[in-house]
């Protein structure tokens, strides 16, 4: 498996010691048909430098994505800023076809004046086009849902069969102290619960997103509403557009190993993340009776987060071992 897991270009928080800010804003998102033919990664940041200038002085901060050929771009700020960031946006001939799908006041999400990613998926521009309307309708029918949640339903549909598909299901999110096993992990329960597994590449269209893997795993049958299972790269851990969603996470299974000094890395660095995002999921260690140590509860619990002990019957667990470990975790979590 070709999971881009090195720990060798890990970035930090470019502004880290700060936080998301809590007062309300204005929040729109939007899809637009992409009309640049190629190269969109060097586009994208064009775009970019276009909106540090401006986004940062006006107060606005945006996450653009491009997907399937369209782009989708969440923004948040003073309402008269996107509407006029809006009306210039429209007149860009890199795209065109603009529907606004969300439009609310609400508590922000965004870190930065700019996220950037490209997701690199099979999928067609019709399919995607499809959810865009299906999101247009819902929004022109007055039913106002979060901005993530919509766009989690374009860019990270559900699968059909989820009990709620608008995203109100739990997301429980994977990552390993070392090497690749949370993919590993939800390859091989795709496999044996003969479910698709959803793989995304994030190409790096900012300084801080890196090229990472992200896969996920939609659970019908688990629960009342169904789960989500998403393993993310270290690497994705320090990338805007997790951390917009993070708040999203029910919990984060933490995916131990012999190494003490990755599962202290691995755990320090989510909690980072939590703390800024004023988030406290549940955090899981998976792992074995020697890997789950009291320094690293005791490391979380700190925090003010609730640590849930996920542990392998035996000392060299295999997949199965694991998911068999995990399992009434996740269960004790609804
Ligand atoms: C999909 C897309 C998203 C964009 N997002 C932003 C943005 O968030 N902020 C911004 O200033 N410009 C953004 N732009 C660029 C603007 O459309 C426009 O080119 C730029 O702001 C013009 O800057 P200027 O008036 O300084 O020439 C975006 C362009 C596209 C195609």
């Amino acid at each position: 498996m070709s999971i881009n897991e090195s720990d060798q270009t890990i970035t930090d928080w470019p502004d880290s010691g700060s936080e998301v800010p809590t007062l309300p804003v204005g929040r729109l998102v939007y899809a637009s048909v992409c009309l640049v033919q190629e190269a969109v990664l060097d586009e994208m940041r064009r775009i970019r430098d276009h909106a540090l200038a401006h986004n940062g002085p006006e107060g606005i901060r945006v996450a653009l994505l491009y997907m399937s050929g369209w782009f989708v771009e969440w923004m948040e700020g003073p309402e008269g800023a996107i509407q006029a960031l809006l009306q210039r946006v429209a007149q860009d001939p890199r795209h065109q076809g603009i529907k606004v799908v969300h439009r609310s006041v609400g508590r922000p999400r965004l870190f930065r004046p700019w996220i950037g990613a490209i997701v690199q998926t099979p999928e067609r521009p019709d399919a995607f086009g499809l959810r865009v309307f299906e999101q247009l309708d819902r929004f022109e029918s007055g039913q106002v849902v979060d901005p993530a949640s919509v766009w989690l339903a374009l860019c990270s549909p559900a699968v059909a069969a989820m009990p709620t598909p608008l995203g109100q299901y739990p997301r429980i999110m994977l990552l390993s102290a070392r090497g690749a096993r949370a993919f590993d992990l939800i390859t091989w329960l795709a496999r044996v619960q003969r479910q698709p597994l959803v793989r995304r590449r994030f190409a790096g269209a900012a300084d801080d997103a890196p090229d990472v893997e992200s896969d996920y795993l939609d659970l019908p049958a688990h629960g009342r509403q169904g789960l989500r299972l998403i393993a993310n790269a270290r690497k994705g851990l320090a990338m805007g557009m997790t951390h917009a969603f993070l708040p999203d996470y029910t919990a984060v299974v933490v995916l131990l190993d012999q190494d003490a000094t990755a599962n202290q890395r691995i755990v320090d660095r989510v909690l980072a993340a939590c703390r800024q995002v004023h988030h406290l999921p549940t955090i899981v260690g998976l792992g074995t009776q020697a890997e789950l140590t009291t320094d690293l509860m005791e490391q979380v619990e700190r925090q003010g987060l609730a640590w849930c002990v996920a542990r392998t019957r035996t000392g060299r667990p295999d997949l199965e071992d694991y998911w068999a470990a995990l399992l009434p975790a996740l269960n004790a979590l609804e």
